[in-house]
């Protein structure tokens, strides 16, 4: 898929709410295009191309399909989600940590069980969106608290001016974004 592919398809369907949100219910967050996820699935794994990826790590809700399509370009490494809500059924062991939203100006603690991350997996962290990056350093959180290592962070579409992508930069971390967006105002959107 070319960048030019995903570019076109936000401007033609993609809604821009107020300053800082994009819609993109049609494709991507509600109904799902599954041929052209999996298009943005190959393109993402291409990105990260000779990094020998054991585990794909994302976060529930929304970023679980764009992981499963990268997952199934990349030769199929298991997609593992940290969860939201803390299930009963979450009774053994887990890594945690909190993470703050901005855009929804929460907290709130995801979680995974400490079984599905070892200490010999190399993680690639996957989501639809990156906006101030808050989720995806949370993310590297608890890959770091198994003592595995991150080999990057891929996302379908960059919001840059909520300065996720430096933040992780500058922590270290190669980012790969198909798109990425300069500014939303009044529902004017504008790629970088
Ligand atoms: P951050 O993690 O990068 O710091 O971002 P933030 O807290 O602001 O956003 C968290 C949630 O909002 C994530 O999903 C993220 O995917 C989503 N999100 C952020 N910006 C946009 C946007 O412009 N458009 C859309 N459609 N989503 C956005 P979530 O709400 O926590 O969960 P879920 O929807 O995946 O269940």
């Amino acid at each position: 898929m070319s960048m030019e592919a995903l570019k076109e398809r936000i401007v033609r369907e993609g809604q821009g709410i107020g300053r800082g949100v994009l819609k993109v219910d049609s494709f991507l967050n509600h109904q799902i295009d599954v041929a052209f996820l999996d298009e943005i699935g190959r393109a993402l794994a291409e990105r990260f191309a000779g990094c020998s990826v054991t585990k794909i790590l994302t976060v529930e809700s929304s970023g679980i399909p764009v992981a499963c399509a990268v997952s199934r370009a990349m030769g199929y490494p298991p997609v593992v989600f940290a969860k939201k809500a803390a299930p009963n059924t979450m009774v053994e062991g887990v890594y945690s940590t909190d993470v703050k939203s901005f855009t929804k100006e929460t907290v709130s603690t995801i979680r995974v069980s400490r079984k599905f991350l070892q200490p010999e997996d190399r993680i690639l962290i996957i989501d639809d969106f990156l906006a101030y990056g808050e989720s995806a350093l949370g993310l590297t959180r608890l890959v770091r608290s198994a003592g595995a290592d991150v080999t990057g962070i891929g996302v379908v579409i960059e919001k840059r001016f909520q300065g996720g992508s430096a933040k992780l930069k500058q922590a270290g971390f190669q980012v790969e974004s198909l798109a990425v967006i300069r500014s939303i105002t009044d529902g004017n959107i504008e790629f970088q």
